[in-house]
Parts: structure tokens; C-alpha cells; sequence
């Protein structure tokens, strides 16, 4: 019969010798040592040893015998200090309970794979029994921290005045980039909802309805391709305030990941500093920049001017450029090594990479034979005895993200990332347009309700588009973009010069974002924010390298529960209903 706990598994301690306690969880271990049987009995908290032995009634000693790995028990039975050595690999390790009953609440079908920390399975099994993954102490602790770092961000904005508002799931759709997840209208035929790719827009028009202050924990929808750190539902911690510098936001958001790295980790994260975007491209080649390391990026096209070496020729004389960088004791890569990074590379649309080893005879290796300057080069990159240079020569769209990634790739690969600590940067200026190589049209880089700098406002609609910087700052952590956010366009007419300088017609101005523009026109507030990613930021915080680690129920790389089996068919008549009609196939 379920009888009332006394203690979760991992609370008792030798303290508690001698008291008698009712404990329930799940088999761990359970072992027979002729008449001696234990079992690991684990829930949440930890897990504690069980055993019945012949301070155990008779009848106690045989229910124990039938108990399985991963069956559910309850326990009864009195707290004695183990006899033998503690296990010091258990915190509860100084004791054991000895049964006095055992009951058997729940038995289990043979399992596709173990819990047990260890025992290691595919991830599709593990997702296919989600229920047994999540036993798992790892998952159950980064569960933990999702959940403590959330306590944390409610905490911190309450005390600023931030209110928690939540905005609608079936909204229409808000640009951040990705295509939309839609869901048809049963009641209005053909017409169809979007799910939010942020709240976006219902934050501004919060703002301009006199909130003040909004932060929201909230799911957001993008179908984009996926990768490690991406997911089609995920979690942001979405804050907006109205009358803010772009300081004001990023101290408010510094508050944010203090608390968060305080409450979970006990750290205390130092001042952050900021990087301009055209800085953190020069040097890293990305916009998100890992600083944990050096082996920053070089520019070297006036010592390589002169080079007749085809490659850097073609690039230099093509408008590119040539960036380099220098792996300390990077010496000892093998020929493979360099073979794999120069593969690395090409998926950048380079043609490969110009290295070099430094050593007792100067530099040897491929750099060596088509560098006329070698020494030059060699000083730029700061390189000496053991140092290996890699180079690469092209476009500089190809070349910074392909020397950027290979940079972090190289350093992950040869250990020289530091563990344990956390670079944050901010960065700013960033441009506040790009420009779609196929179709030479502008494209917002942030979203398009981001405001240029006050002092490029003007430059809408006259031809130096690609000259504005947004106000905008990007936080980022370990090379990983944590949030993003902006002071955003308050004014419906700078508002439509957007639009109109992102080749958004009258009309579709009006259709997709007549709202906004009508919101902006009754007095709307200067008001900015930002949005952090909350699964990013508890990959952070517990180390894990999937963001799929730090959430229940995730989806898998294309975009499926392997448990539910989600997205699945649905009966021809309950489309129907929903005035669609299914061509897959057809
Ligand atoms: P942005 O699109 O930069 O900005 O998103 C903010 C943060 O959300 C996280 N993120 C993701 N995390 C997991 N999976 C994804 N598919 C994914 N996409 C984004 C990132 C990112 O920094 N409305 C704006 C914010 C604003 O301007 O206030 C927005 O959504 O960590």
C-alpha cells in the first residue's frame, strides 16, 4: 500500500542512524550476495543503498528478490551506518536503510537500454523512451538548472519592474528570418494563423499600451534547418522597456546573466565589455566570437601584394583579401590534420588553405614555396619556433567565416579551449542591412523593426543603405550568440522608409504589418529589448554540448519527437474540416 515518504532518497545521512523511514524510487542496482540483498534506490534527489539481510523479516527477504532494474519500490526500514568501508562515490554512502518491508509499486518491461549513467545508447532510442533518458542523473540536473535559472531571470526583472505578460501562440506571422510553422483556420476557410517566431511585435505594441517594462519566458516557432544549438519550438527570455539607451538594455540584461551564473554555478560574472561588429569580423571572422582563446585573424594583403602565387593573385586582384592565423605549437598537425581543415574550409567556398610549419630551418611546408615576403608574414602573424600558420586567400565573404570556424574547429581539436570559463562579450554597430548576393536585394541583418543609429536615420531610401549601422548589440558567450536585441523604431514614418528600403510594397506594408504601423501612429514611446535564447543559455550553464541535453521533450535534427511521433498523418477528413486538402504524393 503507498504509504506517505519520509525522505527522498538522496537526503539521508549518517545523522539520521537509526531513524526509521519510508523511501520510494526507482531500482538502480540491485544485487544478491547469498543472503544479503541490496538494491540502489534512486529518485530526484540521489539514491540511497537498501538492504535486507537478517536484521530483515523472512518475508521482507524474499519480496526484495523479486525487485528489477528500473521496477518502482517502496521501503521500509530503519537508517543503520554501513558496517563496511563508506562508498564515497554516493553522498549518501555512510549509510544504508535495512528493509523491513519491501512493496513492489510498479514493474517494468525489459528495457531498450539502462539509465544507469554509463550505459550508453543511440540518441534515437533515447528519444524514442524519453521517460527512461530523463531517469538519467545528467539530464535530471540540467533540468534542474533550466529550471533554478528561471527562478533566477523572474527574480532579477520583478525587482527592476519588469511585468510578465504572455502574447498569443496563434498570431500572425512576425519576420525573424526563418519560414513560419502555419495552422489552418477551421472557421475561416483559407485563412491560417502563424506560429510566433518571437513576440516581436505584441512586445513594441506592449510598449506603446504604457507597460513600461515586459519580459516574457515563451516558446518560439522557426522552421529552419537545425543544428546543435538550434530547435524548431525553443525558449527565449523576451524582455522589451520603453524610454531606453541601448546602455539601459544591456545593463538590465547583464542583471539577467548574473543572476542566472550566480544562482546556478555561485559565479559572479565580471563587467562585459563591447566589440564593434566590423572589429569582431576582423579579428574572429564571425559575429560571435569565442575569446577564450587567441589565434586571431590577420589581415595580410599589403605583405602579400606583391605574390604571383595564382590563388592570392586572383583574390587580391579580384578585390579579396588574405587572412591568416598562427596555431601556437600547432607544429605537430599531421598531414591529415591539414588535410581535414583544408576540407573544412572549402564548405566556405575557399579553395583550401596555405599553411606552414615554423622550425629549427624557418618555415617549411606549402606557405614557404609561394610567400615572396616569409619573414614578413611570419612577424604579422606573431608565429615562433613550433607555431604552425594557416592561411587563405578569396573573397572576403568566403574568407572570414571559413578561417573564423576553422579557427574555433582547429582549437577544439587540439585542446587549447580553456574549460570552465565564460567570455561574454557584447557586440555592437552592426550593419543594419545585407545584401542578398542573388538577388542584390537588401535584407534587414537584425529584423526590420530595428532602428539605425540616430545619426543614420537619414540615410533610409538614399542609396547608402549598406552604410547604416542598427542599433543593435548581440551578447555572446563562448562563441555562442546568448541574445540579441535593439532599440527599435518608434516613429511609423521612419517605420515605412524601412519597409520601403527593404523593397516592402505599399500593400504589403499594410496587409502584414498594418498593426505596427497603426500602433506606432497614436503615440508610441522610444522602446527597445532584446531576447536571449534560455535553451542557449542553460547549454552554457551545465556544459552540454546538444542543445536537445537541456530540454525535455526535443525534436530531432529533422524536426521530429521520436517519442510521439510527431509531425504524423492526420485522417483525410479532419483536413477537411480544416478546408485542406493533402498533394503530398500527388
Ligand atoms: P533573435 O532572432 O536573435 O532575436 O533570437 C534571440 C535569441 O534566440 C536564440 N535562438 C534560438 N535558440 C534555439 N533555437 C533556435 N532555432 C533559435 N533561434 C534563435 C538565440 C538568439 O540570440 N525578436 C528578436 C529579439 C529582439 O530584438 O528583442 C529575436 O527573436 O540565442
Amino acid at each position: 500500500m503507498l504509504t506517505r515518504r519520509t525522505h527522498t532518497c538522496g537526503a539521508l545521512r549518517a545523522a539520521d542512524a537509526g531513524t526509521e523511514v519510508v523511501v520510494q524510487g526507482w531500482a538502480g542496482a540491485v544485487r544478491d550476495r547469498g543472503g544479503v540483498t541490496f538494491v540502489v534506490l534512486r529518485d530526484r534527489s540521489g539514491e540511497i543503498q537498501v538492504t535486507a539481510d537478517e536484521r530483515s523479516p523472512e518475508a521482507t527477504r524474499d519480496a526484495i528478490k523479486a525487485v528489477r532494474l528500473e521496477g518502482v519500490v517502496q521501503v521500509r526500514g530503519r537508517v543503520a551506518v554501513r558496517a563496511g568501508a563508506a562508498n564515497d562515490r554516493m553522498a549518501t554512502g555512510e549509510i544504508e536503510v535495512i528493509a523491513t518491508e519491501v512493496e513492489i509499486l510498479s514493474t517494468t518491461r525489459p528495457l531498450p537500454f539502462s539509465p544507469n549513467e554509463h550505459a550508453e545508447a543511440n540518441e534515437d532510442t533515447r528519444l524514442r523512451y524519453r521517460y527512461l533518458d530523463l531517469r538519467r542523473p545528467a539530464l535530471q540536473k540540467n533540468l534542474v538548472v533550466r529550471h533554478k535559472a528561471a527562478q533566477a531571470v523572474r527574480r532579477v526583472l520583478d525587482a527592476q519592474g519588469f511585468l510578465e505578460i504572455e502574447t498569443p501562440i496563434l498570431t500572425k506571422a512576425t519576420p525573424e528570418g526563418a519560414r513560419d510553422y502555419l495552422v489552418p483556420s477551421r472557421v475561416h476557410a483559407g485563412s491560417w494563423y502563424a506560429l510566433p517566431q518571437s513576440p516581436q511585435l505584441f512586445k513594441q505594441i506592449l510598449m506603446v499600451a504604457g507597460m513600461d517594462r515586459y519580459f516574457q519566458i515563451c516558446r518560439c516557432f522557426r522552421d529552419e534547418d537545425l543544428r546543435l544549438d538550434r530547435q524548431p519550438e525553443f525558449t527565449q527570455i523576451d524582455i522589451e522597456m520603453s524610454f531606453p539607451t541601448r546602455e539601459m538594455v544591456m545593463e538590465v540584461s547583464e542583471t539577467v546573466v548574473r543572476a542566472m551564473f550566480q544562482d546556478v554555478l555561485g559565479l559572479q560574472v565580471g563587467p562585459i565589455g563591447t566589440m564593434s561588429w566590423d572589429e569582431a569580423m576582423e579579428r574572429y571572422g564571425v559575429d560571435a566570437p569565442d575569446l577564450r582563446f587567441g589565434m586571431e585573424l590577420v589581415r595580410l594583403d599589403a605583405i602579400v601584394a606583391a605574390s604571383t602565387f595564382g590563388p592570392v593573385r586572383g583574390a587580391l586582384d579580384a578585390g579579396g583579401v588574405v587572412k591568416g592565423f598562427c596555431v601556437p605549437s600547432g607544429g605537430h598537425a599531421t598531414r591529415k590534420q591539414l588535410d581535414a581543415w583544408a576540407l573544412f574550409v572549402k564548405a566556405y567556398g575557399l579553395g583550401g588553405i596555405l599553411w606552414g610549419r615554423l622550425g629549427a630551418d624557418g618555415l617549411t611546408g606549402p606557405a614557404s614555396k609561394v610567400l615572396d615576403d616569409v619573414s614578413g608574414v611570419v612577424q604579422a602573424l606573431g608565429a615562433v619556433d613550433g607555431d604552425l600558420i594557416v592561411l587563405a586567400a578569396g573573397d572576403r565573404a568566403q574568407v572570414d567565416p571559413g578561417l573564423g570556424r576553422l579557427r574555433v574547429a582547429v582549437a577544439r581539436e587540439l585542446g587549447m579551449v580553456p574549460e570552465g570559463t565564460y567570455a561574454f562579450v557584447w557586440i555592437v554597430d552592426f550593419p543594419a542591412f545585407d545584401k542578398d548576393p542573388e538577388t542584390g536585394r537588401l535584407a534587414a541583418m537584425h529584423h526590420p523593426f530595428t532602428s539605425p543609429r540616430p545619426e543614420h536615420v537619414e540615410w533610409l531610401g538614399s542609396g547608402r543603405e549598406l552604410d547604416i549601422r542598427a542599433d543593435a548589440y548581440d551578447l555572446v558567450c563562448n562563441g555562442m550568440e546568448l541574445g540579441g536585441g535593439s532599440i527599435r523604431i518608434h516613429r511609423e514614418d521612419v517605420q515605412r522608409r524601412m519597409f520601403d528600403a527593404l523593397g516592402i510594397d505599399e500593400a504589403t506594408q499594410r496587409d502584414r504589418f498594418g498593426f505596427l504601423l497603426d500602433a506606432l501612429a497614436y503615440g508610441a514611446p522610444p522602446h527597445g529589448g532584446i531576447a536571449f535564447g534560455f535553451d542557449r543559455a542553460v547549454m552554457v550553464l551545465t556544459g552540454a554540448t546538444s542543445i536537445r541535453d537541456v530540454i525535455a521533450f526535443p525534436k530531432t535534427t529533422s524536426a521530429q519527437c521520436r517519442m510521439t511521433d510527431a509531425p504524423s498523418a492526420v485522417p483525410a477528413a479532419d483536413l477537411a474540416v480544416l478546408h485542406v486538402r493533402n498533394v503530398a504524393g500527388a
